[in-house]
């Protein structure tokens, strides 16, 4: 699988891969779960990828795979060598069946590139994919409840539980072989 998956910054993107981004961001199936659901402008997605320049606390990286772009993988929140974790996967990824490897390579990438201890998310109840899909992950339920009015579930994985048990969960990676295999490159 390496070489296949190219990880890019925000702050690194041409203009084409940066409108690329924009589009699956505002790509209704996205969107609808994300905290923001309207329509993202150009120029607010321009001085968003400006602000992460020198933001200390926030990195979204851009997650290609044999040429395709197929979804963003964010930290948010950075401190403590705990960050709070975000994703979503463009049309292409979900009509392949790649969600799952998106995701899987997304986290993997932030644990070793950017040495969080720990990643969190706030998942919502009624998102029920990504439920399964953070599942699969090794994410675990735990204690606090946000006590939003959206309904939220708190989830978190250290990176000693994710090279434990999900790095080493054979029929996960049997999964992901799988999907690859049946992608080609
Ligand atoms: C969430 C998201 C990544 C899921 O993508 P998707 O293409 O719908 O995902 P998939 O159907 O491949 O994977 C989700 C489901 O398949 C399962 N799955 C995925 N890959 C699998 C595999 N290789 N083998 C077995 N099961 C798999 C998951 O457990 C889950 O089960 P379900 O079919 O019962 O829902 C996508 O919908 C998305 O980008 N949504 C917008 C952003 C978002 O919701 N982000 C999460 C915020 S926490």
């Amino acid at each position: 699988m390496s070489g296949l998956y190219i990880f890019k910054n925000f702050a690194e993107l041409s203009e084409s891969e940066s409108a690329e981004v924009l589009r699956g961001r505002n790509d209704p199936e996205v969107r609808r779960w994300m905290t923001t659901d309207r329509v993202i402008g150009e120029e607010e997605h321009r001085s968003f990828v400006a602000s992460l320049r020198h933001s200390p606390s926030a990195v979204y990286i851009r997650i290609e795979r044999a040429g395709f772009f197929l979804g963003v993988y964010s930290l948010n929140d950075i401190q403590a060598g705990s960050a709070l974790g975000g994703f979503w996967t463009t049309e292409h990824a979900r009509r392949r069946m790649l969600a799952l490897n998106v995701v899987y390579q997304g986290m993997d990438h932030m644990f070793r590139r950017f040495g969080v201890d720990r990643i969190y998310g706030y998942q919502r109840v009624d998102n029920h994919s990504a439920l399964r899909l953070n599942g699969l992950l090794g994410l675990q339920p735990c204690c606090e409840d946000p006590g939003e009015e959206i309904q939220l579930r708190k989830i978190q994985i250290t990176r000693e539980q994710w090279q434990r048990r999900t790095v080493s969960d054979s029929r996960l990676q049997k999964l992901l072989r799988r999907t690859e295999e049946l992608n080609g490159e």
